[in-house]
């Protein structure tokens, strides 16, 4: 008799696939209308906030952020909610304090999170441990994450050795985050076998179709002993997104690994959400295989990044010294995994190595904060030469990034008191200062509302490319210097490194 081990399914549909294919402008209006069918499923849990989709709400969708949380909590009554943190990072791109960490979460929860997904880009476990105590003095799930990557030093016993720590931290399960679609079929077999036997904690991996192989290694997974995968209900599934709910709930049928999820109910959540996708222009390059992940093991997005920065500097013909030199300075880094910000790190510097003909004739600002330390130890040894340029007699610091941050929250409470409507506010205004100001104004009618080229009140979606044509294209000056910004809004699509606008 074999064991019957149900795999659960964490639908993504409404954060990480759409952050994935439709660059997070889904609205809350376009997920109410399929709240109810979805809450009769039986998901392990539905993926629903964080990552890109709190900036993206006040950003681009007049959208208060809290408020979208408190109305989907107030729908899904049986289903567990899930969101992103980026560790020390919040929902943002740099380290904030603990104040507003804490802070954050207690909010998060009092709203309805119940898992939260925390990471770290280079899985420094001192950016995640105030998130992963805290989460846990919440009574919420603290679900510990290893960023997946292929270099020297990142191979399973790295990851399972992780996989301890994380655990002696307090985390109540582990999640092997795959954001470029890197893991094969059989890694994952080995790692997650290797993960259940060696932590023992309940194990999910995230995977993004990105390579295609993704499906496969979730298979593989399952006969490994996963306990939940990751998906995305079909129309908004595979490219960069997740493999496809619907697929994998039917592979699984009549399995030890029987997610018990019903095909009937999933085709009406599919059903929904093509509709929705009908309305968005999908970029023909975030769907189908990128055969640049299987050739270099650089991301997708990062590669695409790449070729435009090179095209405004009318030198696309240096692409393939470029891509050479990606996994030289990478190397010269310690190998951090190719996440935001450390992809964009990474790329602005090869460029610029390349193109002035001399490496590290110039250096970012990036780079430098990167070898003092600010965003966490790198995983492994960076070029002694390059740390001695940069930092000369001084040493890296050796202690938590955020140790170095004061308190913010009651100067910022002081500083936004006019626009204030709920508690909640201050930590939007911390994390995005300008983009929460503006939406306050909005909100408050002093500034115009948003023109979201929309004929959302009839049913149909905002098209997504017509907003993302019109964002400011940052890479346009033709200097050095504005490779060199690590800019938050050439970012924003976070972890799985699509950077819209591409070009
Ligand atoms: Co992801």
């Amino acid at each position: 008799m074999v064991e019957t081990r149900k795999v659960g399914i964490t639908d993504t549909s409404l954060r990480d696939a759409h952050q994935s294919l439709l660059a997070t402008r889904m609205r809350l209006v376009e997920m109410l209308p399929i709240v109810e069918v979805m809450d009769q499923v039986g998901y392990h849990s539905l993926e629903v906030w964080g990552g890109a989709t709190f900036d993206t709400c006040m950003r681009f969708l007049d959208e208060d952020p809290w408020d979208r949380l408190r109305q989907l909590r107030k729908g899904f009554k049986n289903t567990k909610l899930q969101m992103l943190l980026r560790g020390q990072n919040i929902v943002g791109y740099r380290h904030y304090p603990d104040d507003v960490l804490v802070e954050f979460i207690k909010r998060a929860v009092i709203n309805g999170i119940d898992i939260f997904r925390i990471f770290d880009a280079l899985n420094d476990l001192r950016n995640m441990e105030q998130a992963i105590r805290t989460v846990k003095e919440e009574g919420a799930h603290a679900q510990g994450t290893i960023c997946y990557t292929i270099s020297p030093l990142h191979d399973n016993d790295y990851f399972v050795s992780f996989g301890e720590d994380l655990k002696s931290i307090g985390a109540d399960s582990i999640c092997i985050k795959d954001m470029a679609g890197l893991i094969s079929p059989y890694d994952a077999y080995e790692l997650v076998d290797r993960l259940k036997k060696e932590v023992d904690l309940p194990i999910q991996l995230h995977c993004h179709y990105t390579s295609g192989m993704a499906s496969m290694s979730y298979l593989k997974a399952a006969e490994a002993g996963v306990d939940v995968i990751d998906t995305a209900s079909a129309p908004l599934a595979m490219g960069t997104s997740q493999p496809a709910t619907d697929s994998m709930v039917a592979a699984f049928q009549r399995t030890p690994y029987d997610t018990g999820l019903d095909l009937k109910l999933l085709a009406q959540v599919s059903e929904h959400f093509k509709e929705v996708s009908c309305g968005y222009e999908i970029p023909r390059n975030v769907m189908g295989v990128d055969t640049n992940v299987l050739s270099y093991q650089i991301p997708g997005g990062m590669i695409s990044n790449l070729s435009s920065q090179l095209a405004e500097q009318k030198s696309s013909h240096l692409l393939n010294d470029v891509l050479a030199e990606v996994p030289r300075v990478r190397s010269d880094l310690g190998y951090p995994p190719l996440v935001t910000p450390s992809s964009q790190i990474v790329g602005a510097q090869s460029v610029v190595n390349v193109l002035t003909g001399e490496r590290y004739k110039m250096i970012s600002t990036e780079v430098k904060n990167y070898l003092r330390g600010l965003y966490g130890k790198p995983p492994g040894e960076v070029n002694p030469e390059l740390l001695k340029k940069v930092l000369k007699e001084d040493k890296p610091i050796t202690g938590r990034p955020a140790d170095l941050l004061e308190p913010q929250l009651e100067q910022a409470r002081e500083d936004i008191a006019d626009y204030l409507e709920q508690e909640e506010d201050v930590l939007s205004y911390i994390i995005f200062p300008n983009v929460a100001v503006d939406f306050f104004k909005r909100r408050k009618g002093e500034l115009p509302p948003l023109q979201l080229n929309s004929s959302c009140n009839n049913g149909k979606a905002v098209n997504a490319v017509a907003e993302i044509n019109e964002q400011p294209n940052l890479v346009q000056d033709l200097h050095l210097d504005a490779l060199f910004n690590v800019d938050e809004t050439l970012i924003w699509i976070d972890e799985c490194n699509k950077v819209y606008p591409a070009g």
